[in-house]
């Protein structure tokens, strides 16, 4: 950071003369000012987000003001554009404003008049910089009381946040989906010297290889079809803070050698350049399957899961904490109540119950979404045993898992004694059914692999027991 920053200007106008008596107007020592004569070459030096201001003529050849402004407020909403028009061009000027120019000030001007209007367009950047970032800080705030766990499990979770977030090391978050990796990710941001920069997060699952490389170390303009304008990525972004690199498990072994590069190194390139970058980054990176699996295949580097598993963390599944189960359902009783605004305040202990007895292969993130349809669909003050029934997939219930409370619910009359193998059928099927037959999804909610759901099928369909699936 420098000691003032100055607020950069960009202008551009065709007219030389024009230009260069713009350029003296304001020249101020809390601007930095730049003139083009296209605004082809306006676009780009705004591009990257660092212009507080842009001041276009009209009426010039190739890209006119129009256009550029209609770019811009595409690219950087934020950006104030003055107008500057002749007389003959005031119906335009209207127009422009409607498209969301800030301001327009008719040619020839006296210095007063651009002075105040620069003044008023950069005090409304700076309000709304400053407003977006506040907002951002408020959605990012992570306050710990959103992180709930009593289990002992989940005190040592807690234990080992609290003991590597004031370091720079790498942290290795594992866990099923749904654990809450993204809330280690947050709380150890949070709590460390960095929690004033950045965290940024890259889903390293939902992009492919290409789009991701950009996405990390960013790209020049022309590095690839289609990359119009320079970017900065991920890395970059992060300067001084924390990236979280989710899924990470997921990258290709290209990536995963350009990354290892930056563990090592602290440094990098942008796409389709020679600068070399160097930036203060911690790296916090997720995975919801055994990256040593992948290892043994090949589809993960070695050297990269050393550097990333300095340390790790691991979260339990809910199933293996359910001491956590009734402290989760007040914190999202207490949530959706708030964000919904419903007159459910209380849960009965029998449906508590049935919360505590289901496996939750969804882990958390099952729970919350079940509470939330609870609280959505809820009838009256509490909700009760039939309602958490309904909205749950019973074919899961497991009766014979030991219950967060200490009274074990009695057995309705709708009882009825079966086998295990009956029950695991109905189970599959059931969800199977839920899941519209994918075999994938359902293998994975169930927690078994893909192969022995489809040798249980089999099994079942060569014994007459199912139909055809
Ligand atoms: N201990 C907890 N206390 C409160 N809320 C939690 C807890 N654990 C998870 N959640 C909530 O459950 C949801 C899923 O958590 P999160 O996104 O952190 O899981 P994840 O492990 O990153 O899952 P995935 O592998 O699918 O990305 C979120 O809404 C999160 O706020
Ligand atoms: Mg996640």
């Amino acid at each position: 950071m420098e000691a003032m920053a100055k607020d950069k200007v960009v202008i551009v106008d065709d007219d030389e003369f024009m230009r260069d008596s713009l350029l003296e107007a304001l020249t101020r020592p809390d601007l930095q000012v730049i003139g083009f004569g296209r605004a082809a070459e306006a676009l780009d030096a705004v591009s990257d987000g660092s212009a507080s201001l842009l001041l276009t003529d009209m009426r010039m050849a190739e890209m006119d003001g129009m256009q550029l402004l209609q770019e811009v407020k595409r690219l950087d909403p934020r950006l104030p554009v003055v107008m500057m028009t002749a007389f003959a061009t005031v119906e335009t000027a209207v127009q422009a404003m409607k498209h969301g120019a800030f301001d327009y000030v008719m040619k020839p001007f006296k210095a007063e008049e651009i002075d105040l209007v620069v003044h008023r367009a950069l005090e409304h950047h700076r309000l709304l910089t400053e407003n977006e970032f506040l907002k951002d800080e408020l959605a990012k705030k992570f306050r710990n009381a959103d992180f709930v766990g009593k289990s002992p499990a989940m005190k040592v979770v807690f234990e080992q946040i609290r003991q590597v977030a004031p370091s720079s090391a790498t942290v290795f978050i594992r866990g099923e989906s749904g654990t809450g990796k993204e809330l280690v990710a947050r709380s150890i941001h949070a709590q460390s010297p960095r929690r004033s920069h950045p965290l940024v997060k890259v889903n390293c699952a939902a992009l492919s290889a290409g789009v991701l490389e950009s996405e990390l170390f960013g790209h020049e303009k022309g590095a690839f079809t289609g990359a119009d304008r320079r970017r900065i990525g991920r890395f970059e972004m992060a300067d001084g803070g924390t990236l979280f690199l989710d899924e990470v498990s997921e990258m290709d072994l290209h990536l995963q050698g350009k990354l290892l590069r930056v563990l090592q190194e602290k440094e990098f390139e942008r796409v389709g350049s020679s600068e070399t970058l160097a930036v203060d980054v911690r790296i916090l990176a997720s995975s919801n399957r055994e990256l040593e699996k992948g290892i043994e295949k090949g589809d993960f580097r070695q050297d990269l899961y050393f550097r990333l598993n300095v340390i790790s963390v691991d979260l339990p599944p809910l199933r293996e904490r359910r001491a956590d189960i009734p402290a989760l359902v007040r914190h999202f009783l207490d949530r959706f109540r708030l964000e919904e605004g419903g007159g459910v305040k209380d849960i009965s202990d029998e449906a508590l119950d049935i919360l505590g007895r289901y496996d939750w292969p969804g882990n958390v993130r099952e729970l919350a979404n079940i509470m939330e349809r609870l609280m959505v669909l809820g009838r009256g003050d509490v909700i009760d045993a039939a309602q958490v029934e309904n909205a749950m997939p019973k074919s899961a219930i497991r009766p014979d898992a030991a219950a967060p409370a200490s009274a074990v619910p009695a057995l309705g009359t709708a009882f009825q004694v079966r086998t295990l193998d009956q029950v695991e059928r109905e189970c599959i099927q059931n969800t199977l059914r839920h899941f519209g037959g994918a075999r994938a999804r359902t293998a994975e909610a169930l927690g078994i692999s893909e192969r022995s759901l489809r040798d249980r099928l089999k099994r079942w369909q060569e014994a007459g027991l199912i139909g055809e699936v």
